[in-house]
């Protein structure tokens, strides 16, 4: 008797605890949505309009096949096709540290900022290493504003061009991404 009481509670529990597993999966479902959407970035490296500036390097910089203990700061255009006469949708503003001694790798954080298109208000922040010496680099999203309030997931970037005479280099990036279904609500 006492065994058969034993494994009806061990039988209620494993299905209780299924049930709440299930409900909890659903309401994750419904409270956010996977984004995967692509932008372009207009990166000019040189000229008189150069979205790019150097703003600190070690004594040692120059010295340091790896570029190490250079920091960059950027504000380049986005756009929808990898043209830089295409829509523009905003810009991405930040940093970047070459923060490897033994790699090209750069530390970096970036924001995202949409000025049109239907993310127009809204932000996406990445932070993380770009190992430049992958063909395709992966780097997490940690955050976001607006329609991308709760932000989460990844950016996987590559070079589209390099027109170093004309000083211009464009990226691509792909981001996934999951965010709240929420955010109209909560105001
Ligand atoms: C800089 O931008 C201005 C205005 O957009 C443009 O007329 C000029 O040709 C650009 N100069 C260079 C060097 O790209
Ligand atoms: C490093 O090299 C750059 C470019 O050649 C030069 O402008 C800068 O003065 C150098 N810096 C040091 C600390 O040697
Ligand atoms: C983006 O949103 C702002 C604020 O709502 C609005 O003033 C602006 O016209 C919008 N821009 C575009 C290109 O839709």
């Amino acid at each position: 008797m006492a065994l058969t009481l034993t494994k009806l509670f061990l039988f209620s529990f494993l299905v209780s605890s299924t049930v709440l597993t299930a409900r909890s999966e659903l309401l994750t479902s419904k409270r956010e949505k996977l984004t995967h959407f692509r932008v372009y970035v207009q990166d000019k490296i040189a000229g008189s309009n150069a979205t790019v500036v150097t703003v600190a390097q070690a004594s040692t910089t120059n010295q340091s096949a790896t570029s190490f203990g250079l920091v960059r700061v950027f504000d380049d255009a986005l756009t929808v096709g990898p043209e830089m006469s295409s829509k523009n949708v905003g810009v991405v503003q930040g940093m970047a540290a070459f923060a490897s001694q033994s790699e090209m790798a750069l530390s970096m954080s970036l924001n995202f900022v949409f000025t049109a298109g239907k993310y127009n208000g809204s932000s996406l922040t990445v932070v993380g290493r770009n190992m430049l010496s992958l063909k395709v680099r992966e780097m997490p999203i940690v955050g976001g504003t607006g329609l991308f309030r709760l932000a989460r997931g990844y950016v996987q970037t590559s070079t589209y061009s390099l027109d170093l005479k004309n000083g211009l280099v464009v990226l691509v990036y792909d981001f996934s991404v999951y965010h709240s279904l929420l955010t109209v609500s909560l105001g």
